[in-house]
C-alpha cells in the first residue's frame, strides 16, 4: 500500500513513523518532507500548498491513501482535490477545515451551539475596533480571523498594546488578508490542555491529552514559538474534566459541524483552558498539533492507518483506539535565535538506530544532515511516570548534536508540579 503524507515537519515525521508500523504499508511519500525523515519516507519536492502538484503526483504514483497534515493545504481544499481523483484521505474537507481557517466562523459556531468559550466581538473595520477598545476590559486578546502561521493571536496587557495590535493587523496588514477581519476576545486564565481527537462525524474519540510549551525560554518566558516541547498525558486533564469536555465541548462541536452541513472527518484538535468556570475552548485546529503529535502518537497502542481509514469511511466506532499506560515527553531542539533570526547549515549527528527523534527542519547536503529551520527536531521518550519520561527525554537530548542548538530545560516541570498538587 502506497501512502502519501502532505507536510514536512516533526508532526509529519511522527505520523510517518507510526504509519510504518502497519505491515501493509509498502512505501510512504512525503510532500515535501525534510532531510531528517529520508530514512522513513521518500521525499518528493512538491510544497504542501501546491495542491495541483500534489494531485498530479498522487495520480501518477497510484497512491492508495493520503494523510494531509498541515492547516494550509486542508484550508485550501487539498482533501477535496485528492478525493475528487479517487484518492481516499485522512483529513477534513475544505468546508470543515474552516473551523481552523476562520476564527470568526469558529467563534460564531460556539456561540450558536452554546459551546463554552471566551466572550468576543468581531470587527471588520479598524475604526469600530479602536472605538470598542476605548472601554474594553484589559487585558484583552486580539486574533486575526485567518491563518497566520500560528502568530495571529496577541495578548494585550495594556490598552496601548491592544490598539497597536489592531493597527498592525488591520492597517499594516502584518498577516495579510488574514487580519482584515479580527476577533477581540475576553482574556481567560487557567492551565491549558491540548486534546486531539479522531472523528468520523459520527463519534469523537479523544486521544491522550497533552501540554504544549509555547514560549521560547525556561519559566514560560520569551517570545511565542511554534512549541518548544510537550508532555502527555496532561495532569490538569482529570477524569472529571474529560467527562465535562466530552459532554459540553467535543460531542456538541461534532454535532454543530454536522448541523451546519460541514461534517468534520479527521483529527479535530481542541485547545482548551481549564478556567474556574470549567473548561473553555481557546481554539480549534483542523489537524494534529505540532509538537503534541510527537508525544501523543508514540503512546498509541493501536494501528494508526486502520483508525485513519475508519475516520474517512465512517466506521470509527468499530475500530480499537487504545493507549499505552505510559507518559511521554518531547524536548524540541531549536537553532539559537529562534523564533527570530538564526543560522542554518550546521551538521546534525543522531544516535544510530534511535527511535522517536522527529526531525522538523533539516536538509541532506553532500550526504550530511544539516540544520535547515528554527525548530530542528524533537526528542521524544516515554516512561512509566512523567518524571521518568522527562528524565529519559533529557538523557536522549545529550546524544543529539549540532552547533548552536538550544532547548528549554524545564519541559514538563509545570505538569510535575500539578501532579504533586493533585
Ligand atoms: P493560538 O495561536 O490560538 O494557539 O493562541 C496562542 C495562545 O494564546 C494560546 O495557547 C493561549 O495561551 C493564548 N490565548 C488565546 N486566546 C486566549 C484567551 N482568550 N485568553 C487567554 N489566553 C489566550
Ligand atoms: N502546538 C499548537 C499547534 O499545533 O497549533
Amino acid at each position: 500500500m502506497k501512502i502519501l503524507v502532505v507536510g514536512g515537519g516533526g508532526r509529519e515525521h511522527a505520523i510517518i513513523s507510526k504509519l510504518k508500523e502497519n505491515k501493509e504499508v509498502t512505501e510512504i511519500f512525503a510532500c515535501p518532507g525534510n532531510g531528517g525523515m529520508a530514512k522513513d519516507a521518500t521525499l518528493v519536492d512538491i510544497g504542501a500548498k501546491d495542491i495541483e502538484g500534489i494531485v498530479d503526483f498522487a495520480k501518477q504514483n497510484d497512491i492508495d491513501f493520503a494523510v494531509v497534515a498541515p492547516d494550509d493545504p486542508l484550508v485550501l481544499g487539498c482533501v477535496d482535490a485528492l478525493e475528487a481523483i479517487g484518492v481516499p484521505c485522512f483529513g477534513p474537507n475544505k468546508d470543515a477545515a474552516i473551523i481552523e481557517g476562520s476564527k470568526i466562523f469558529s467563534k460564531n459556531l460556539m456561540k450558536k451551539y452554546g459551546i463554552p468559550t471566551a466572550q468576543y466581538e468581531v470587527f471588520e473595520d479598524e475604526d469600530s475596533a479602536l472605538k470598542y477598545l476605548e472601554t474594553a476590559p484589559i487585558p484583552t486578546v486580539i486574533k486575526a480571523d485567518g491563518l497566520a502561521l500560528g502568530k495571529g493571536v496577541i495578548i494585550a496587557e495594556t490598552r496601548e498594546q491592544a490598539i497597536d495590535a489592531v493597527k498592525s493587523m488591520m492597517e499594516d496588514k502584518v498577516f495579510g488578508e488574514s487580519g482584515s477581519r479580527i476577533v477581540v476576545e475576553e482574556f481567560l486564565e487557567g492551565p491549558e490542555v491540548s486534546v486531539l481527537s479522531f472523528t468520523d462525524g459520527k463519534v469523537v474519540v479523544p486521544m491522550i491529552s497533552s501540554q504544549d510549551h509555547k514560549r521560547a525560554l525556561d519559566g514560560d518566558k520569551g517570545l511565542n514559538t511554534g512549541g518548544m516541547g510537550t508532555v502527555a498525558p496532561n495532569p490538569y486533564y482529570t477524569d472529571d474534566i474529560a467527562k465535562e469536555c466530552m459532554e459540553k465541548i467535543f460531542i456538541p462541536t461534532m454535532n454543530a459541524m454536522n448541523a451546519e452541513g460541514r461534517t468534520f472527518k479527521g483529527c479535530l484538535y481542541f485547545g482548551l483552558m481549564i478556567t474556574k468556570d470549567g473548561p473553555k475552548v481557546i481554539e480549534y485546529n483542523c489537524r494534529f498539533g505540532d509538537p503534541e503529535t510527537q508525544v501523543v502518537l508514540p503512546l498509541l497502542d493501536s494501528d494508526l492507518l486502520t483508525i485513519m481509514k475508519a475516520c474517512r469511511n465512517g466506521n470509527l466506532s468499530e475500530v480499537e483506539v487504545n493507549w499505552k499506560k505510559e507518559n511521554a515527553c518531547c524536548v524540541v531542539m531549536a537553532s539559537k535565535g529562534y523564533p527570530q533570526s538564526y543560522e542554518k547549515g550546521f551538521e546534525i549527528t543522531l544516535p544510530e538506530g534511535s527511535k522517536n527523534i522527529f526531525v522538523a527542519g533539516a536538509v541532506i547536503k553532500d550526504g550530511k544532515l544539516l540544520t535547515n529551520g528554527g525548530r530542528v527536531l524533537g526528542v521524544t521518550r516515554t516512561g512509566e511516570t512523567l518524571e521518568a519520561a522527562i528524565e529519559n527525554a533529557y538523557e536522549a537530548v545529550k546524544t543529539v548534536n549540532f552547533s548552536n542548538a538550544f532547548y528549554r530545560n524545564d519541559i514538563g516541570q509545570r505538569a510535575l508540579l500539578a501532579l504533586k498538587n493533585n
